[in-house]
């Protein structure tokens, strides 16, 4: 079955978790992955990584000696992550608050990048504020935190967890969706 389909499905089934059902754009994760100067980038976390298709972006401009964190929590989605065949990617079967576990497992300190879809606008706020402080406490100073949104909703809880948040919008995305950057000061 076509992926995107499959993704449909699962966003149907498990609205509350996933979001949407629809998997980011091919226009949307270039645009997500353009914030990342890749030159510099050792060590990326992602979050919510459904199904790669954001992980399958960041792969090929990864650093050779990178690595990428990918956290999903649901099985149906990680199972597409686990059949990627890149020595540099560590798939995640865990919620993203889990974080430093995972870093101190692979022997890292900081993260230089957070690119995250977790839909933070329908997740329970206590549990949305504890991943984004512990994003901000895992990155490195001048790191950014890049997330996908399709509204402008959510603005203010990176404003107060990181106090700065630039806005990008990806029209060519279904639905029309918003790159929000914040700096590690
Ligand atoms: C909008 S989808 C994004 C999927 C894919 N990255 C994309 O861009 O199409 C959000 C994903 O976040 C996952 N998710 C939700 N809460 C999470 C959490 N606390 N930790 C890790 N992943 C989570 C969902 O299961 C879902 O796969």
């Amino acid at each position: 079955m076509h992926q995107s389909i499959r993704f449909f499905q699962e966003g149907l089934k498990n609205l509350k978790t996933v979001g949407t059902i629809t998997r980011s754009s091919p226009f949307l994760c270039r645009k997500v992955t353009d914030m990342v100067d890749f030159n510099q980038a050792r060590i990326i976390a992602e979050l919510g990584a459904g199904d790669g298709v954001i992980t399958r972006h960041i792969l090929p401009r990864l650093h050779p000696e990178g690595k990428l964190l990918a956290f999903e929590v649901l099985p149906q989605m990680s199972e597409h992550l686990l059949q990627i065949d890149d020595p540099r990617l560590i798939v995640v079967e865990d919620s993203a608050e889990h974080i430093p576990v995972y870093l101190e497992k692979e022997n890292l300190q900081q993260v230089d990048y957070i690119l995250s879809a977790i839909p933070f606008v329908v997740l329970p706020q206590e549990l949305s504020l504890n991943i984004l402080a512990t994003c901000r406490d895992v990155l490195r100073p001048g790191g950014l935190f890049v997330q996908v949104h399709y509204s402008l909703l959510a603005k203010k809880l990176y404003e107060e967890t990181f106090g700065n948040v630039r806005v990008h919008f990806v029209p060519w995305n279904i639905p029309p969706a918003f790159v929000l950057v914040s700096e590690r000061i």
